[in-house]
């Protein structure tokens, strides 16, 4: 009988296989300002080629990556909509408000999962007293709804009228593998959402850092 314990208490518990520290240990590296560190730009330039993007940008960590998006998407004293259980309004420190400047505004989604009618309400134009809408953001998996996943139907409705709209739409893409597809949200999420960002590159052991993929001119 096999004894081995898998822990599925979090993502994060999780550690790089032998091969993965050797892996790490013997990594050519460089200047990465100089962009002369070849394995960073390998794993840049193939992030940008997976998810159909002009460039893709290492960062340190999923928090990074979606408050670098956030602070892009909007400005100072506008609005960033999310799901009440969203990752970037209740677990990174208020960053959202104190390094992006935005107000989230939260709508609480069955199963994490927000629609486009349940947005639509609360996207808000230029106005004398309200916060602007900057961009809508969307969380797949949802991870405290339970690792709920958007229906490709669904995630296409909403992406298609915020962007008829005139807004983007920043996906905090915690799971790599349901970003790129198999049967889940797939090459769509990745394409449309204006900064996707797509966790590590080796889930399996979660080696830490972050690609997000955008347009050359975001860097
Ligand atoms: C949905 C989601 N977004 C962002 C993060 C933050 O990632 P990190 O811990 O690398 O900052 C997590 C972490 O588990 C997450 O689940």
């Amino acid at each position: 009988m096999n004894t081995a314990i898998v822990d599925l208490r979090s993502d994060t518990v999780t550690k790089p296989s032998a091969a993965m520290r050797r892996a790490m240990y013997e990594a050519e590296v460089g200047d990465d300002v100089y962009r002369e560190d070849p394995t960073l730009n390998r794993l840049q330039e193939r992030a940008a080629e997976v998810f159909a993007r002009e460039a893709g940008l290492f960062v340190a960590s999923g928090t990074m990556g979606n408050q670098a998006a956030l602070k892009v998407h909007g400005k100072s004293g506008q609005e960033v909509i999310c799901e009440a259980r969203a990752h970037i309004y209740n677990f990174e420190m208020g960053s959202v408000a104190a390094f992006a400047g935005l107000v989230p505004r939260t709508i609480w989604a069955e199963d994490g999962i927000l629609t486009w009618e349940l947005i639509a309400p609360f996207v808000r134009g230029r106005g004398d007293h309200r916060a602007r809408t900057a961009l809508i953001e969307l969380e797949n998996t949802s991870n405290i709804a339970g690792g709920s996943v958007y229906p490709p139907e669904v995630f296409d409705d909403i992406a298609d009228h915020v962007h008829a709209a005139g807004l983007p739409v920043h996906l905090d893409g915690e799971d790599f593998q349901c970003q790129r597809g198999g049967g889940t949200a797939g090459d769509r999420i990745d394409q449309e959402s204006g900064l996707g960002d797509v966790l590590s590159v080796e889930r399996a052991g979660r080696a830490r850092g972050l690609d997000a993929g955008g347009e050359q001119g975001i860097h």
